[in-house]
Order: C-alpha cells, then structure tokens, then sequence
C-alpha cells in the first residue's frame, strides 16, 4: 500500500508544516483548506520558507521547485478524491474532526487511509464515524513539524495491521523517526509534557519565579531547548488547553487540570504567537 499521494485539510500551523515535509520528501501533495485564498496564502509561506532553504545552501533551486511544483491547492473535498492518505490538521474539536470525516469518506476513494494529526482525541471516534474505520490511523507530527523529527503513529483498537504498517511507513520515507503509540489522551509525548507545562504555570502563580526565570531555569538546568512559557506560546495557548482539558476528562487526575491562567488568557484571546500576545509578546 505506497502512498505517493497526499491530502492535508487544515492549513494552519501543523497543516502547512506537514504539507512542506510531504512536499520535500517527494509526496504529491494536495492541500485543503476552506478558502482557496488561505491555501494559497499557505502556499506562499512555503516559497518563501524554501527561498531561505536555498539561500542557506541546504536545498537547491531545482529540489524547491520540484517541491513546489508537487503541491496542489483546493478549497473542494472532491480535490482529495485521488488521494491514497488524508491527514486532517483542523482545530482540536471533536465533533469538528467527526463532520469531517463524515465528509471524507464520501469524498475519498475506497482503500484511501484517512489519518488525523489530533494531539489527544480518540482516533476511534473518528474511524467510527466512517465506514472504513480499519483504515483510520492517527499520525501525530510535532511542532515544528518540518525540524521535529518524532511521528506518533497511533493505533485505534479498530486499525488494521496493514493501515498502521502503511502510516509507519509514510512517516519514515518523510524522513521522521515513527513511534507506535496507543490510542489514549495525550499519547506519549503530550501525557508527559503537558502536566510539566501546566506546572510551570501553577508555579509562576504562586510566585515561586517570574515567567522568564522559569524558562531560564529549565533551559539552563534541564538542557530544553526552549522554556515551558516559550514552548506553550509556541504550541499556541488555545490548543494546549484543549489538550489539558483532554488529559484531565480521561484521567481525572489534578495536575491535568488546566490552570486557571491558561483559560482566562485563552478566554482573552492571548493565544501566544500566531496572536501576538501570549506569556511573551511578540
Ligand atoms: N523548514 C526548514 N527549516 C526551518 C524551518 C522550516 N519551516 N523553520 C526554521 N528552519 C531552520 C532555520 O532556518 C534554522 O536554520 P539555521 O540554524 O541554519 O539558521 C533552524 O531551522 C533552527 O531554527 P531557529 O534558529 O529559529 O531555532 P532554534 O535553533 O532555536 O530551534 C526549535 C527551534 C527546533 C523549535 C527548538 O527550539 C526546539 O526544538 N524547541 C522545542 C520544540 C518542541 O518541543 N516541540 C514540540 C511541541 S509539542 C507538540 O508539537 C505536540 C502537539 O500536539 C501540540
């Protein structure tokens, strides 16, 4: 089951991260997002991201435009119809995704695998809502998604072996590094990161150190790239509740609730980068 040809719906963030690593990595690629105007707006991001790739040295005029010339826009489920995978990339919202891929399994061809890059939902919900749910994985790239080099290829007790063997497959000839999962809240690497960030709020609260301290602290004793504050504005403040929220329905536990700060920034519209205003301002 080679997949050579891609669909992403959702060009935000991980959308376009993902399209660019598909893209790259010699994948056809067929970007979906609500309005063309977006998907394009996607699609010139991506030229200029691969210009600096170039002027940098690390790609070549010619592997840019063969990148480029791979990706094909479209604001019509009907453009993923030759698809052989489909990676949704839309907002962390259950009943979304589902609407979604209600939608795609009328307009995907049979055998398609329809694949979702959720941080922490239940991909057995959404193979559900299908009629092909043992061709329903989820393939969970990292932010961001063209210079982090984990997959979380996560299995639905409703998954075939040959879906999750194809799903292995696809994000190794990405050049990423698949790590099979479960398919429970967080997975790995959020079920482990999240409660640490939402710590690290709890802890500024209480005044134990500012918000750049806290970083400080953890870049300088822990050897982090980047510190709990600089990580969730990264992430984006809106979907590292959603994940919290997820993590604390399905364990119950009081360090996976989210920290009141979190909700009322969110509430606020402080999102972290992709707004301007997080716990830095950028
Ligand atoms: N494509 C290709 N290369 C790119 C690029 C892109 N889109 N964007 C940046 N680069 C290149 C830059 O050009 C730069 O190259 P240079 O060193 O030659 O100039 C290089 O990548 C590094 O970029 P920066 O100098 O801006 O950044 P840093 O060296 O500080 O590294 C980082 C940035 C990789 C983000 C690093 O800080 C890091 O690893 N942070 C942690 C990120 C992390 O933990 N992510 C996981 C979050 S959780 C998640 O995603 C789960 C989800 O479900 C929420």
């Amino acid at each position: 089951m080679g997949i050579q040809r891609v669909g992403i719906c959702g060009s935000g963030t991980m959308g376009s991260g993902i399209m660019q690593v598909a893209a790259v990595t010699g994948h056809d690629v067929v970007l979906r997002s609500r309005t063309t105007v977006a998907a394009k707006s996607t699609l010139v991001r991506l030229e200029q991201t691969l210009e600096k790739q170039v002027h940098k040295g690390r790609m070549t005029p010619i592997e840019r435009d063969g990148a480029l010339d791979r990706i094909t826009v479209t604001s019509d489920l009907d453009g993923l119809a030759d698809c052989d995978l489909v990676i949704e990339s839309i907002l962390e919202d259950l009943a979304a995704k589902k609407g979604l891929f209600m939608d795609l399994e009328e307009a995907c061809k049979p055998g398609a695998i329809l694949a979702t890059n959720t941080s922490t939902l239940p991909v057995v919900e959404l193979a559900m809502v299908t009629k092909r749910p043992s061709h329903v994985v989820g393939i969970h790239f990292f932010n961001p998604a063209p210079l982090m080099a984990l997959v979380e290829v996560v299995r639905p007790v409703t998954a075939s072996d040959e879906t999750v063997k194809a799903a292995l497959d696809f994000a190794a000839a990405c050049g990423k590094q698949p790590v099979e999962v479960k398919d429970q809240a967080g997975f790995v690497v959020n079920a482990l990161l999240f409660p640490y960030l939402n710590s690290a709020i709890k802890l500024a609260d209480a005044q134990v150190a500012s918000v750049e301290g806290i970083d400080a602290a953890m870049k300088g004793g822990c050897g982090f790239p980047m510190g709990p504050f600089e990580l969730l504005d990264l992430v984006g403040l809106d979907t590292s509740l959603a994940i919290l929220q997820a993590l604390y329905d399905e364990f119950g536990e009081p360090h996976m609730a989210p920290a009141p700060r979190l909700r009322r920034m969110v509430a606020a519209g402080h999102l972290g980068r992709k707004t301007g205003q997080g716990f830095y301002s950028y």
